[in-house]
């Protein structure tokens, strides 16, 4: 299931803050990357945009810079509407209610792509979901990419972090168990052949917590 219910929307910014070690950072990292960028980019696509945490943190560092937010959740896209408004930026996002490769495919200068890939299994749907994106962006443009990639051998770390932010013994086991079992995680060097075989270069990594990392790669 990688479609969001609705109802996900209704606690996931708390939730995600909880389950995702530095989710904050790797959010506002990727956008501080797109915004070194230059020329500076016109138009970003944002590929699974939840409740639009990668569109507010960009559109805050790129006055200018349209995004095209696809979420195929009415529930996650609406919230991240309704974010955007607040913030006065909802006249620059394009919303489309749909899975990313149903979209047209005009041409962006950046993508975002955060937490989405691992929900995918490797049977060749993380290739296409990454030849999606790569078709929908011009030749050089940059991809920013983050998710939780093959579990390290020792998850005591994680499960400790998980406790340190709220979750009780059992609720931090079942979420490493979860993460154990029905994500699909790939180890680096996998994603990297999956991005080469999709027309990305992979440029330069730009966050780690965990196996959760964050990775610029260029269309070529
Ligand atoms: C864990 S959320 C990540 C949301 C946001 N990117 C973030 O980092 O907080 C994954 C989102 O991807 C969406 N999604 C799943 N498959 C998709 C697809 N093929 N195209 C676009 N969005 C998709 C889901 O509905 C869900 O809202």
């Amino acid at each position: 299931m990688t479609v969001f219910p609705d109802h996900a929307a209704e606690d996931y910014d708390e939730r995600i803050a909880r389950l995702v070690p530095g989710y904050g950072l790797a959010i506002g990292l990727m956008a501080h990357v797109l915004a070194a960028r230059r020329p500076r980019p016109a138009r970003v696509l944002v590929a699974g945009c939840g409740t639009g945490a990668e569109i507010l943190a960009g559109a805050a560092l790129l006055a200018d810079t349209r995004f095209t937010a696809v979420e195929p959740s009415a529930g996650m896209l609406e919230t991240a509407r309704r974010k955007a408004r607040a913030e006065g930026v909802e006249g620059r996002i394009d919303f489309h209610r749909d899975m990313l490769e149903n979209t047209p495919e005009a041409p962006h200068d950046a993508a975002m792509l955060s937490l989405v890939l691992h929900f995918l299994p490797d049977d060749g749907a993380k290739r296409d979901l990454l030849r999606a994106i790569a078709a929908r962006l011009r030749t050089g443009g940059q991809l920013l990419l983050v998710d939780a990639l093959a579990p390290q051998e020792d998850d005591a770390p994680l499960r400790d972090w998980l406790q340190g932010r709220g979750h009780a013994p059992a609720a931090a086991e079942a979420v490493v168990g979860r993460m154990r079992e029905t994500w699909h995680r790939i180890p680096r060097d996998r994603l990297v052949r999956l991005l080469e075989d999709a027309g990305f270069r992979v440029t330069a990594p730009f966050f780690q917590a965990f196996d959760y990392l964050g990775l610029e790669a260029r269309r070529t």
